[in-house]
């Protein structure tokens, strides 16, 4: 199965949503797309016949955490995927390998499909040094029952830089993470409709997970076409 997911960030409108649900739906594409909006947006876009998505969860389900939302709260309004440990969150909300071991264990627990974002920081990284990295924020998911996992491999210097990954080097390292974990590996990091195919022609890319090209409806409606 291919799974394309659009990571819409803090960014994006209802109507703009809306609308791209209703083109998907039209465009009967194959792949499993799968929307994440912000949360006020959610339960609006899960009355469509489509995959949505969170973009967090907590790590606690249920009690005083203020601003926080539950996987149980989630899923009450139609999320079925939720985008856990992206790079963003790791550097701007200083979040660790232990807080989303957490998160991870309350959406698997809840019945969300999580989508558990790792990739080095430094394109400069040795390759044992990316291994190392990688390994390490692979290690949460020790444990934990993985056939509803998903991981999205995004190097963090290729997230919104404009320059993604060579595909040939995404392969090298989805087979990386695959010769650790048996879960499909998307890539992500400046993907867009130009090079979205040479990443799918990619045997060990099960995916995209799309940022900025999420917001251009006819690049990402593109993305989601590839045969
Ligand atoms: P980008 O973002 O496609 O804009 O690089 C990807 C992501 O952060 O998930």
């Amino acid at each position: 199965m291919r799974y394309i997911v659009a990571n819409f960030k803090m960014q994006g409108t209802d109507t703009y949503f809306g609308t791209l649900a209703q083109q998907l739906i039209a465009s009967k594409t194959t792949a499993t797309v799968v929307l994440c909006p912000s949360y006020p947006y959610l339960a609006s876009l899960a009355a469509h016949p489509i995959a949505v998505g969170a973009q967090d969860v907590s790590a606690f389900a249920t009690g005083a955490y203020t601003g926080q939302v539950s996987a149980s709260m989630l899923l009450s309004v139609g999320c079925t995927y939720v985008i856990i440990g992206h790079s963003e969150r790791r550097k701007y909300c200083q979040e660790s390998n232990s807080e989303i071991k957490q998160k991870l264990s309350q959406a698997l627990a809840s019945g969300l499909k999580p989508i558990l974002c790792v990739g080095e920081v430094d394109a400069d990284m040795t390759s044992t040094a990316r291994q190392s990295l990688l390994a390490e924020q692979l290690q949460v998911l020790e444990g934990l029952a993985l056939d509803n996992v998903l991981i999205a491999y995004e190097p963090v210097w290729a997230i919104g830089t404009g320059k993604s990954a060579d595909p040939k080097y995404a392969q090298m390292v989805h087979q990386e993470i695959l010769a650790l974990v048996k879960a499909p590996v998307l890539y992500g990091g400046s993907v867009n409709a130009t090079n979205a195919p040479a990443f799918l022609a990619q045997s060990a890319v099960s995916g995209l997970l799309v940022g900025g090209a999420s917001l251009d409806a006819t690049a990402f409606l593109s993305i989601c076409q590839i045969g």
